[in-house]
Formats: structure tokens, sequence, C-alpha cells
């Protein structure tokens, strides 16, 4: 079938279907939600047999859901109606929440329904909860309902007849809705609300008397303090008490800036703060914040970087370089990196280089520190000689994380990861992080060319199809860690594991003969230098209305299919 996605942007949900249904040879063109007449046009262009509509801030026209039968996919249970259906779910502590795909009509949420799944409410954010479980009963459902758009005989039903527990019409969350009350919430009712509200638009408060939306909430095992009171710093972090402990507050959003990390946002205000800091890259035994941790399991080391939304700063790349190399220095065989919970990396830190030029300084120069960061810390992996590096990829990766994790011996991930190895979307950025030599040694020249050229996102299951990782795995995040686990002791055990390392730093050494890492590093940096110094500013544009969150005013047109020139329905 010819499908068109519908969307306000090729978000996650919306790359992990565009390769789902490509996969099972559907033709897949995007089109960008941003006006009714484009939208009028794109059918019209592209004569879709179905419409399927993602991820929508506003209602389908009229005019073309009259016409055709357009899917929408709803974060939410059947009768469940309104745009904040998951603030709702978490701030309601729903135990059990769903996705309901249903066909458009003139009220909004309220079609017909063509399939529906659910599945247990985890506490976490409510950007991670889309990134899984949404995702992933998304995915579900839309599989399903294509199945019976084909079947031509399936009848879509009427949603009061299927409405499940707690499925019903709720009002747009309001910030009044979200309001924190220090001297009263306490723990679990301020990492509610923030959790519930994160990563848009964050719960509007106040940090030293100023303004500022909170975001990426962690709970503080020990630390006190008068309630409401900040008590703290530790690295980017900020410690504010509740009446019954202490919760860290990782990002804020001042009113008119951007999302940072909150003791940058406030650096003059937090440096007057003790700083508390951990002194210990081992994992702590009780909550707080840590975002660089390390446990082992027998010869099993496993590093753990929690980074929010997997950026990466050049200072969070040096304390990583500096918890890797030690790391490197444990008696281990295997040294797993395990990234964060819901990304793995999505390379350079692009907000706080945009901070730079907030606070006078210079973007590109900022950029310039952390593409050099970044690669000094792949350089020290790929430079691992006592210990086999696995890269165990939970979470969707994106530009230089996904080269980061390339530099491993091993890259394994999740089934339900989206990776995006690529870095032209940024302003035709040309990337650095070694990819010249880690790519085209897993997908020779061709194979490296075409991959940055198309810019599109790889599933888990294409990205081992075509040998950019090594193994797929299945399940939820818990088992795919277990499963993780499980084939590090093997590769541990292995009777031969003195010669497997003996052939790496054979092969490494070789490799260094034909061509050093130092030269591959300069060339890549020549272009870089361009992109961040030369006249062409198309990077620093491109970043600009990534951070800002700019409104898409066209599709890309690596996206719209039905765009390209010479394009005519088949
Ligand atoms: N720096 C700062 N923030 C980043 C980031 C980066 N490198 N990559 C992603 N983010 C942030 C987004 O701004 C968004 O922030 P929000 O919480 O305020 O909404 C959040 O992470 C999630 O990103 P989003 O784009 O919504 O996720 P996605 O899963 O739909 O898309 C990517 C994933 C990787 C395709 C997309 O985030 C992307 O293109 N990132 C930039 C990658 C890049 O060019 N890095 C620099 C070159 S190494």
């Amino acid at each position: 079938m010819r499908i068109l996605l519908l969307t306000h942007a090729f978000n996650s949900l919306c790359q992990r279907l565009a390769a789902e249904l490509g996969l099972r040879g559907h033709e897949i063109s995007v089109e960008f939600d941003i006006a009714d007449s484009v939208n009028e046009e794109a059918v019209a262009l592209f004569a879709p047999d179905l419409i399927i509509a993602p991820y929508l801030r506003r209602a389908i026209p009229r005019s073309i859901w009259s016409r055709q039968v357009c899917l929408v996919v709803h974060p939410g249970i059947p009768g469940d109606r309104g745009p904040s259906a998951l603030d709702w779910a978490i701030e309601e502590d729903q135990p059990v929440w769903g996705v309901t795909v249903l066909q458009a009509q003139a009220e909004l949420d309220a079609g017909p329904v063509w399939a529906y799944e659910t599945f247990p409410m985890r506490r976490a954010t409510k950007s991670s909860i889309y990134r899984n479980e949404v995702t992933q009963a998304a995915t579900k459902a839309v599989l399903r309902s294509l199945e019976h758009f084909e079947s031509q005989v399936f009848t879509p039903q009427r949603q009061s007849a299927l409405r499940v527990r707690g499925g019903r019409a709720h009002r747009p969350m309001q910030q009044s809705d979200r309001c924190l009350d220090w001297q009263r919430d306490d723990t679990a009712k301020v990492l509610r609300k923030i959790r519930a509200a994160d990563g848009f638009p964050g719960v509007m408060d106040e940090l030293f008397g100023t303004p500022c939306r909170l975001f990426d909430a962690w709970p503080e095992a020990t630390l006190r303090g008068p309630a409401g009171a900040l008590i703290a710093r530790r690295e980017t972090a900020l410690l504010r008490a509740t009446t019954d402990g202490a919760v860290w507050i990782g990002h804020v959003k001042r009113d008119n800036s951007i999302k940072l990390p909150a003791a940058l946002a406030f650096e003059p205000e937090a440096a007057n703060l003790p700083q508390r800091a951990l002194c210990t890259w081992w994992r702590t035994p009780t909550p707080t914040w840590q975002d660089i941790s390390y446990e082992e399991d027998g010869n099993i080391g496993i590093l753990h970087f929690e980074f929010y939304n997997g950026a990466m700063s050049t200072i969070q790349c040096s304390r990583l370089h500096e918890a890797l190399k030690w790391a490197k220095q444990r008696p281990t065989r295997i040294l797993l990196l395990m990234g964060g919970t819901d990304h793995w990396s999505n390379g350079i830190h692009l907000n706080v280089i945009e901070a730079a030029s907030l606070a006078h300084g210079s973007a590109a120069e900022e950029s310039w520190r952390n593409i050099n960061a970044m690669n000094d810390l792949t350089l020290e992996l790929i430079n691992t000689e006592h210990q086999i590096t696995v890269a165990a990829m939970g979470g969707n990766s994106g530009a230089g994380g996904c080269f980061l994790a390339r530099a491993c011996d091993h890259v394994w991930a999740r089934e339900a990861t989206v990776l995006n190895p690529h870095y032209k979307n940024m302003g035709n950025l040309y990337g650095s992080e070694y990819w010249t030599y880690l790519l085209p040694r897993r997908l020779g020249e061709d194979g490296a060319q075409a991959i940055m050229r198309r810019r599109q996102p790889l599933t888990a299951p294409q990205a081992l199809d075509i040998g950019f990782i090594d193994a797929c795995i299945l399940g939820d995040v818990l088992a795919f860690r277990r499963d993780v686990l499980r084939r590090a002791k093997r590769l541990a055990a292995d009777t031969n594991f003195a010669g497997i390392i003996t052939a790496k730093l054979e092969a490494r050494r070789q490799d260094e003969s034909v061509k050093p890492l130092s030269a591959y590093r300069e060339a890549e940096l020549s272009q870089m230098r361009r992109n961040f110094f030369g006249f062409d500013p198309s990077y620093h544009v491109a970043r600009h209305h990534f951070v800002y969150k700019s409104p898409a005013s066209w599709t890309p047109r690596h996206l719209a299919r039905h765009r390209d020139l010479g394009w005519v329905v088949p």
C-alpha cells in the first residue's frame, strides 16, 4: 500500500512506524502538518491508500478525512480523549495505560477504533513512557489496524462499546494542575508532577526567585533540608528539599530561554550552594543523582551514563572519559557500556553549545571543544586493550552517539530501538567520532556513503541486517539488560578469551599501519572546522532551530518522497 504519514514532526515514534511499515513492503512518504492546504496537496500528489497520523497537534481537515480513511494514533486507552493523555495518566497514577488507533472524524479523538493495546505503567517521565511503552504499543496497534484495513471486511468499533477502565475525556492539563507546593508536597508527589510534564512543558516554578520550568527530577535518599530550600549542587544538578526528603533537579528552562542543565542555567547562583560531589564512580546503593555510575558482576564491568536526552556536553564527555579510563583498570574481561534508560547517546550537546552563544561566548568554539571531547572518548574506547567492549543500546541513539557505540568491539541493541547513524540533518554537519574509520569497515565505502546520504532512521533489525550492529535483542528494558548480561558472561567465559584479545589488538595494529587514527581524526575535523567556523552557517542555523524547536515550515525532501522531482503516482 501507499501510506502517507501525516505528522507534526518526524519523532521517534514516527521513525519507528516508517521503518516497520517500509520493512513490510509498503511505500511510505511523510508530510509535516504545516497547513491544511499543504496537507491536501500532499494527499493529491501521493494518492495514498491510507493515511496514518502518528503524532499530530491539530485535527485533520474534513476535506481529507471525509474522502480517505485516516488512522490517528492516540496515546491513551479507548474512551480517553484530549491532548494531555499521558500527563493525566501519570498524574492519576493509572496502573494500566494504552494506545488506541482510531479513525479521524469531526470530533477529536472520538472516532471508531481500529485497534488498541494496553501496557502496565512504569514510574518514569512522560517522554520515557512515550519512547518505550507507547511506541511499542503503537507499533503493534498500527500493524494490526493495517491487517484489518487490508482484510476489507473489518468494521471499526465505537469507543463506547470498548471503553476500558479509566477511559474518559480529559481537559488539557494546565500549569495550575501541575503546580508544586514545596511546603506541603512530599518527594513522591514532586516527582510525579515533574515526570508528568517531562520533556514538555515542564512544571512552572521558581529557583533563586526566578521563574523557570523544571525537568529531569531524581529522588535523594539521605540529604535533607528545610522544605523548599535549595540545599546543594552536584555537577549539573541542584538539590531542593521536600517535606520528607529532597529532589534533584537536573534541567530547567528559564523564560525565553532553552532547556539547560540546572547548574548551568543558574551558574552564578548555583556556585554559592554547597557542592555534594560523589567522589566515586561506583553505583550508589541508595537513590540519588548519579549521571555516571559503575558496577561489576563477576568479571563484567558495567558503565552507565544517564545523560538527559542522550546529549553529551564537553564536561560530560570528559567525565565519562575519566570513568572509562578508571573502568579499564579494573580486573574485568568485558566492559559493558549501557548508556541511559531512554537514550544511549545523541552526540554533542546542542543546547549547551547554544548556551555558549547566549552567554556572549562562541557556539563555534564550544562545538569544537565538544566534538574534540567526544573524539577523545571514542579514541579511549577504540584503544581498550584488556577487555572486550560492548555497547548495550537499550535506548535510541543518534548522530555521533551511534559512532561512539560503534567504537566498541560489539554493539548489541534492543529490538525496539531506533538508530540514526548520520549527521547531515543538523545543517549538513560532516561529523567526526572516527566515523570514517568505523563505518566503512562494517559496511564498505559505498554502504557508509549511502547511510550518510540517505539520512534515514534504522530499526535495530535493519541495523543488524546491514551489519551496523552485531545483535538485536528482544524484550523490554529489563529483559534486555538480563540478556545482555547473559551474553557478556558467555563471552567472558570463552576458553579462547586471550586469543580474542590478541586478534583484536593485531587487527588494530594492522589498521593503524595502513592509516593511523590520527589521520582519520584530522581529516574529519578539517571538515568540521568548516562547519563550525566557515562561511556557510547551515549548522548554526539548524542547531538554533533544533534547540528552540522552531515549527517546521516544510517537510525535508528526503522524507516527502511525493515531492521528489519526477514523482508520479504509480
Ligand atoms: N543535544 C541536545 N539535545 C538533544 C540532542 C542533542 N544532541 N539530541 C536530542 N536532544 C533532545 C531534543 O531537543 C529533545 O528535547 P526535549 O526533551 O526538550 O523535547 C529530546 O532530546 C528528544 O529528542 P527528539 O528529537 O524529540 O527525539 P527523537 O527520538 O524523536 O529523535 C534524534 C532522535 C537523534 C533523531 C534527534 O533527537 C536528533 O536529530 N538529535 C540531534 C542529533 C545531532 O545532530 N547531534 C549532533 C551531532 S553529533
